[in-house]
C-alpha cells in the first residue's frame, strides 16, 4: 500500500514512530485509516452508484468533522493510560505526606489523589488558614493537617514517601527531617534548594540511609518530552546540536531553571560553561519580598559541545514556551502553550504530533509519584537537580562577571553566592 509514511520506513530497523511515541501511532494509523476508509468509500460510491453514494458522502462528512475537531489526529485525540502504580507496587497502597500548601502542595495533593494506592495521610504549613484551605478542598481530615512538620512525621508515621513544596530556602532543610524519621522515598521541589553546598551534603546522607531522592522536574515525567527523548535517543533527528527556547517573561530558578533540566536531559550531556545577562530585579517577588529571581537569558555549551540558548526576558510578554531542537539530520519543535510537537526528520516529511496530556502540575504530579513509588522506579533526578541548581547559579555568577563564561562544575566556595529565590 503506498500510504506508508516515507519517515516511517526511514526509521532503524524494527522500529515505528509508534514504538516511540504512542500516541504518534494512534495519530498516524488514524489518518491511514481515514484516507483508506475514503478510497474504499470513493470506489464503493463509483460501483453502486445511489444509496452507496449517500453513506458515502455522509460518513466522509463525519470524517471531515472529526478531523476538524482534532486538527490532523483524524478519529480521536490520543488517550493516554492515567498515572498508576506498576507491577508488584500496582497491588500495595502508599502512604504519603506533604510539607507545604501553597499553589504547588495543592496540585501534588490533587496529583497524588488521583492515583490508585495512593492515600494523603499527611499535609503540614505553617500557615494554618492556607492549610486549611487547602485540607479543606482536598477533603482531608482534619487529624492529617499539620502545622508543624516533625509533629507530621511522627503522627503520620509509617510514610512511604514525603514530598516537600515549601519554597526553596526549606528543600533541604525539611527532607532532612523526613530522612531522619526514616523515610525511604523524598521527592524535593525544584529547584533543590538555595544551596549547593548543602544540596550536595544531602544527596550524599540520602545515598548513605539507602533513600531514593527525586527532584521535581516535571517536564521528565510527561509522556510527550519521553517521547521526544526516545526520538533523539533512537537518532530520528540525528545528533541534537543545539536548543533554543523562549520561555516568555519568566523567572530564573522558578521559570528557566525548568528549561535548562529539560536541555541536559534531551542533551544527555553535563553543562560546560554559561554566559548570561540578567536584568535588574524590579518587582517584589509574588512569593515573598526577600526572594530574587530576575528575568533574563542565559546561553549555555555542554560538554558534548551541542549549546541552548534559553530566553525568559520580561519584553517576550506573557508565557508562550516555545522548544526548538535541532540535530544533525532534522529538528523537533515543541509548542508548550497550543499543545502538540513536530518532528521534521530526514525526509524533510512534517509530522505534527498532538501532546498527550495537558503540562498541568497536578496530572504531571501523578506520574511523578506513581513512578517513585513503583518499583524499580523509571526517573530519579537527585543527579540532575543538583546540575539545574548549579546551572542557576552559574547564571548568576556569569552575570557578576560582566559577561565572560563561567565553567561548570562549580566549587561550594564560587556556589555562596547569597541569593534566594523560590
Ligand atoms: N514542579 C513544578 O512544576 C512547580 C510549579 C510551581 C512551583 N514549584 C515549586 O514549588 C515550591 C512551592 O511553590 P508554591 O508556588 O507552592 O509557593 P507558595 O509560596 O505558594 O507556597 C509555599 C508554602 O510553603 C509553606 N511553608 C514555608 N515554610 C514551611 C515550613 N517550614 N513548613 C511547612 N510549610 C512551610 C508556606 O506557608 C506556603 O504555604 C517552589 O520551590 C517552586 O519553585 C514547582
Amino acid at each position: 500500500m503506498a500510504l506508508w509514511p516515507r519517515d516511517w520506513r526511514m526509521l532503524p530497523s524494527g522500529e515505528t514512530l509508534g514504538d516511540v511515541a504512542p500516541q504518534f501511532l494512534g495519530h498516524s494509523a488514524n489518518v491511514l485509516v481515514r484516507v483508506e476508509s475514503v478510497r474504499t468509500m470513493s470506489h464503493t460510491a463509483n460501483t453502486f452508484g445511489g444509496y452507496a453514494g449517500r453513506i458515502f458522502l455522509q460518513m466522509r462528512k463525519e470524517i471531515r468533522r472529526r478531523r476538524l475537531e482534532v486538527g490532523e489526529a483524524g478519529w480521536g485525540i490520543p488517550q493516554p493510560q492515567p498515572a498508576r502504580l506498576r507491577g508488584i507496587s500496582a497491588t500495595k497502597h502508599y502512604r504519603v505526606a506533604v510539607i507545604g500548601a501553597g499553589s504547588q502542595g495543592m496540585s501534588q495533593c490533587q496529583g497524588l489523589l488521583a492515583v490508585k494506592g495512593i492515600q494523603v495521610v499527611g499535609l503540614s504549613d505553617i500557615n494554618v488558614e492556607r492549610l486549611n484551605q487547602v485540607g479543606d478542598s482536598m477533603n482531608l481530615a482534619s487529624n492529617t493537617r499539620f502545622s508543624d512538620a516533625n509533629e507530621m512525621l511522627r503522627k503520620a508515621a509509617p510514610l512511604d514517601m514525603v514530598s516537600i513544596a515549601t519554597t526553596a530556602p526549606h528543600h533541604v532543610a525539611l527532607g532532612r527531617l523526613a530522612l531522619t524519621s526514616g523515610v525511604k522515598r523524598i521527592l524535593l521541589e525544584k529547584p533543590i534548594d538555595v544551596s549547593l553546598r548543602e544540596a550536595r551534603a544531602f544527596r550524599e546522607e540520602c545515598i548513605r540511609a539507602n533513600t531514593l531522592l527525586a527532584v521535581n522536574y516535571s517536564r521528565r515525567w510527561t509522556l510527550d518530552y519521553r517521547a521526544i527523548n526516545r526520538c533523539i535517543s533512537r537518532g530520528f533527528i540525528g545528533e541534537p546540536r543545539s536548543i533554543f527556547v523562549t520561555v516568555g517573561k519568566g523567572e530564573l530558578g522558578m521559570h528557566a531553571s525548568h528549561y535548562f533540566d529539560l536541555c541536559h536531559y534531551l542533551f544527555n550531556s553535563n553543562p560546560a560553561w554559561v554566559v548570561s545577562n540578567l536584568e535588574p530585579v524590579r518587582e517584589r517577588n509574588p512569593r515573598g519580598a526577600t526572594f530574587e529571581d530576575p528575568s533574563g537569558f542565559c546561553l549555555f555549551t555542554f560538554e558534548n559541545g551541542a549549546r541552548a540558548y534559553i530566553d525568559f526576558s520580561s519584553d517576550l510578554g506573557p508565557k508562550d514556551p516555545f522548544v526548538a531542537i535541532k540535530g544533525t539530520h532534522g529538528r523537533i519543535t515543541v509548542d508548550e502553550q497550543r499543545m502538540f510537537w513536530t518532528l521534521q526528520s530526514r525526509s524533510q516529511r512534517l509530522w505534527s504530533i498532538p501532546f498527550a496530556e495537558p503540562l498541568k502540575s497536578s496530572t504531571l504530579f501523578s506520574r511523578v509519584a506513581a513512578d517513585l513509588l513503583s518499583r524499580p522506579p523509571v526517573t530519579a533526578t537527585e543527579e540532575s537537580g543538583l546540575v539545574a541548581l548549579e546551572m542557576v547559579i552559574g547564571s548568576h555568577l556569569a552575570q557578576r562577571r560582566s559577561g565572560h563564561q563561567v565553567t561548570f562544575p562549580i566549587t561550594n566556595e564560587d556556589s555562596e553566592i547569597g541569593v534566594t529565590f523560590p
